[in-house]
């Protein structure tokens, strides 16, 4: 939960801190083990950075590995470490789950970063659902629909 309130307050998370919840964190972690993957970067103890994914549930999707999310504490940001994640976890996929052949994931997109790294890792803009996002700021932004096919 401290992990995911400072990279909601950082900004680029589908929710604002007061909506990272315990429900939330256990929810989705439980999701993950049971079915998906969770991966941690962890420094001196602590916390640096999470992502997490499952495949789909119906049959006519098991194929495809969704519902990605990652973060990274602030003040670890542009350090390696959601590169370390993401290549972490394609690389699981790849092998622990080898009915995948499509990672899918959704970027607000103003989040220049985190599109950076999505295309870097060979991800593409398949789609853009415009005004999708509101921001707090008060105006509407498009979410960006973004997939790395892998076999
Ligand atoms: C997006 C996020 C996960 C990236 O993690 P990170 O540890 O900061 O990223 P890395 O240091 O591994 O950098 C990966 C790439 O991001 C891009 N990047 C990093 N800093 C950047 C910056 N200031 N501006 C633009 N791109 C940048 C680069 O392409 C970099 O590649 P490089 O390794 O070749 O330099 C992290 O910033 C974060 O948690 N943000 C808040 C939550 C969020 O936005 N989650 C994603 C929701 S879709």
């Amino acid at each position: 939960m401290v992990l995911y309130r400072a990279a909601a307050a950082s900004g680029g998370l589908s929710r604002k801190p007061d909506e990272i919840t315990h429900a939330y964190v256990a929810g989705f972690l439980h999701q993950a083990v049971e079915a998906g993957i969770s991966l941690m970067a962890v420094r001196d103890g602590q916390v640096l950075g999470e992502i997490h994914g499952w495949p789909m549930p119906q049959s006519q999707f098991a194929h495809v590995f969704g519902d990605i999310t990652i973060a990274v504490r602030p003040e670890a940001q542009g350090q390696g470490v959601g590169r370390a994640l993401f290549q972490g976890l394609i690389a699981d996929i790849t092998t622990m789950l080898p009915q995948i052949r499509r990672i899918e994931l959704g970027c607000r997109e103003s989040n220049a970063r985190a599109i950076a790294l999505y295309e870097s890792l060979g991800f593409v803009v398949e789609g853009r659902l415009k005004q999708r996002v509101f921001d707090e700021g008060g105006f509407y932004e498009d979410d960006l629909a973004m997939a790395l096919l892998v076999r």
